[in-house]
């Protein structure tokens, strides 16, 4: 691992070429592609910027496959993500939260040994007031025989990721990746147009000070979850109580808790049996995340990034964050034990 002090001016271009020297046989794939996402991020942050300016606030018509309206900067993101890396020869295949089935590269394109997946705007439901949106992704490496990309290649367990990261779009605006040795921070520093090297190896608390809930699921929680709940709330049990921050955009609520120490949890419930979150797009890239900075993911039953996909857009229960908070969702919810 190459150390960094925050002191020292450090461009993500010249962190990833850092870490990519720490793999002699590298090929220099899998840094191209993270430079073409961190060009597809600043993309995306002027757009986001431009929003309420630029008056392409408000639904469109169409609603993409969970059978939610899409808003006008998801589609537009979704174009940003996918033109600034179909052409770059990295990618076998690629899919989109926004899409139905997987992305092909044109043929008149060459094809490469990765896979993406990515949410291109996460909270986008948010924008209309404000509150800050992300993009999430996953890179898996190509298993599949052949040039062109295959669903098996985008169907892996998320433990096969070899990179993932997301942008937040907030205050400012921050990426944070892993390729498996430590999670980073950089912020996009706008009058330079870089992203600069802003928080090296983050490490998330050990406990949590923010539970991240929409509690007015209650009513159709188990009772497994509620009891989670009362743990969580200092009701039961002897963890204490933990503040409630829900933004509903689960990048600013997994920034926010990475940092401050957290849980975030969307749980299955009587009308959403397997949560609402996707496994592939969300879960599986904030998982590797916040596994690299010392912390859990798990759907309740499993660790997140065990799990194999079955199908592009699978939902799956969610509690992440802080390893202590989700070790007790993890027993709360197996009826193992109740205290601490
Ligand atoms: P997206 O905007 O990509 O569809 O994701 C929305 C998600 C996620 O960002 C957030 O955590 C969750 O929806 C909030 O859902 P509720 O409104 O049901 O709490
Ligand atoms: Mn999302
Ligand atoms: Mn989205």
């Amino acid at each position: 691992m190459v150390t960094h002090t925050t002191t020292s001016v450090v461009t993500i271009e010249r962190f990833i070429i850092e870490q990519e020297r720490l793999h002699p046989e590298a090929s220099g794939e899998l840094s191209g592609l993270l430079y073409d996402l961190a060009l597809a991020a600043k993309m995306i942050a002027s757009k986001v910027r431009m929003a309420g300016i630029a008056d392409i606030l408000g639904a469109t018509d169409h609603e993409n496959v969970q059978g939610e309206v899409q808003q006008k900067l998801d589609v537009i993101s979704n174009e940003i993500m996918i033109k600034a890396l179909d052409h770059g020869g990295r990618l076998c295949c690629m899919a989109s939260e926004e899409e139905p089935d997987m992305i092909p590269i044109p043929e008149k394109f060459k094809t490469g040994n990765y896979a993406l997946l990515f949410d291109p705007l996460d909270g986008s439901s948010n924008i209309d007031v404000n509150v800050p949106v992300g993009t999430i992704f996953s890179i898996v490496r190509k298993i599949s025989p052949g040039k062109r990309g295959t669903m098996e290649d985008l169907l892996q367990p998320g433990r096969r990721q070899v990179a993932a990261g997301y942008v937040i779009y907030g205050s400012s605006t921050m990426l944070v990746y892993s390729t498996g040795q430590g999670a980073h921070g950089f912020t996009l520093d706008p009058s330079i147009g870089e992203f600069l090297l802003s928080h090296p190896n983050i490490r998330t608390p050990d406990r949590g000070k923010f539970l991240s809930v929409n509690d007015a699921y209650e009513a159709v929680w188990t009772d497994e979850v509620k009891t989670l709940m009362r743990h969580y709330r200092g009701l039961e049990g002897d963890r204490g109580a933990m503040n409630v921050r829900y933004v509903g955009s689960l990048v600013a609520d997994f920034h926010r808790n990475l940092l401050g120490g957290g849980v975030f949890v969307y749980p299955s419930n009587g009308k959403s049996p397997r949560g609402k979150l996707r496994l592939l797009y969300e879960a599986n890239p904030l998982a590797f995340i916040c596994e690299q900075a010392g912390g859990k993911a798990s759907d309740g039953t499993q660790r997140i990034l065990d799990v194999n996909p079955t199908e592009l857009h699978q939902r799956t229960p969610l509690y992440m964050g802080s390893k202590l908070d989700v070790e007790l969702a993890d027993r709360v919810l197996s009826g193992i034990a109740t205290a601490v």
